[in-house]
């Protein structure tokens, strides 16, 4: 019988490294490109604006986005995802890349613009600490800077979750059972490769906009757009993404 009780505290520690980047491969640079398009369309970006990429990942959106400016840094707790990021080729200008921890900034600057996408928050066990994130977004933004938020909508996850799956990627066998307990979408995952077997987790917690919005608030930033997919549709109940777009109050 499968352990669905509890979860690993720190399972974003160990999560996002080769494997993550097998399982989710569909979230490529085309997926990324059609949110940035969405983002630059909504913020007055130009080549002096200063852009942090919060938990950046292997760079995809950092590199996309370097098109428009040239001060881009992505930031992320994973050396593999940044090794990845780093190893990408470009012809034109490349991000920066630090290895840090969201809960602790190391900036001495400020940035225009902070956005963190493809649900890269929520992932701590109490919001005292998302708040705490929150306050150092706030903290590294200039006046007036823009925060984006890319997170998964709760209500449409609700809905449809689907509590098991299976599926092969490449050399690899997936098994990803899903179930909703403590207010958090919770996932185990499980790879069998090579004759090995090995299980990771997942566990994101669930915001309804008004959450979020009251989350931030605490934080000093408050939300002036909301989409619900990354062609720019508006956000709905049933939209599969919640896109917050939140301006830092002075
Ligand atoms: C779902 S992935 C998204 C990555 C990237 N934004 C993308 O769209 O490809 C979440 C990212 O958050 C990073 N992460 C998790 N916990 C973190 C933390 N405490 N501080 C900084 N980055 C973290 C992971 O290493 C991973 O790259």
């Amino acid at each position: 019988m499968s352990q669905k009780v509890g979860y690993n505290k720190n399972w974003y520690k160990e999560w996002f490294g080769e494997d993550y980047l097998i399982v989710y491969q569909h979230r490529d640079d085309s997926d990324a490109r059609e949110l940035i398009k969405l983002i630059v369309k909504n913020t007055t970006i130009s080549q002096n604006s200063r852009l942090l990429d919060l938990a950046c990942g292997n760079g995809r959106h950092a590199y996309l986005i370097s098109e428009y400016t040239k001060n881009v840094v992505g930031l992320d707790l994973s050396s593999h995802l940044l090794h990845q990021a780093y190893k990408k080729k470009t012809t034109g200008q490349a991000p920066a890349f630090v290895r840090a921890d969201m809960r602790h900034f190391p900036f001495n600057v400020k940035f225009d613009v902070i956005f963190s996408l493809f649900t890269s928050f929520g992932y701590f066990e109490d919001d005292e600490m998302h708040v705490h994130v929150a306050k150092e977004i706030y903290n590294s933004l200039n006046p007036n800077g823009l925060f984006i938020l890319d997170y998964f909508n709760a209500a449409y996850v609700a809905e449809r979750l689907i509590p098991q799956g299976k599926r092969t990627v490449g050399e690899i066998e997936v098994e990803e059972e899903r179930w909703i307990s403590d207010q958090r979408v919770q996932k185990k995952i499980t790879i069998q490769r090579d004759g090995l077997t090995k299980t990771f987790h997942e566990s994101v917690r669930m915001f309804e906009l008004h959450e979020l919005e009251n989350l931030l608030s605490k934080a000093g930033l408050k939300i002036a757009k909301v989409f619900g997919e990354y062609d720019g549709s508006p956000y709905k109940k049933d939209s599969t993404r919640m896109i917050v777009f939140a301006e830092k109050c002075t």
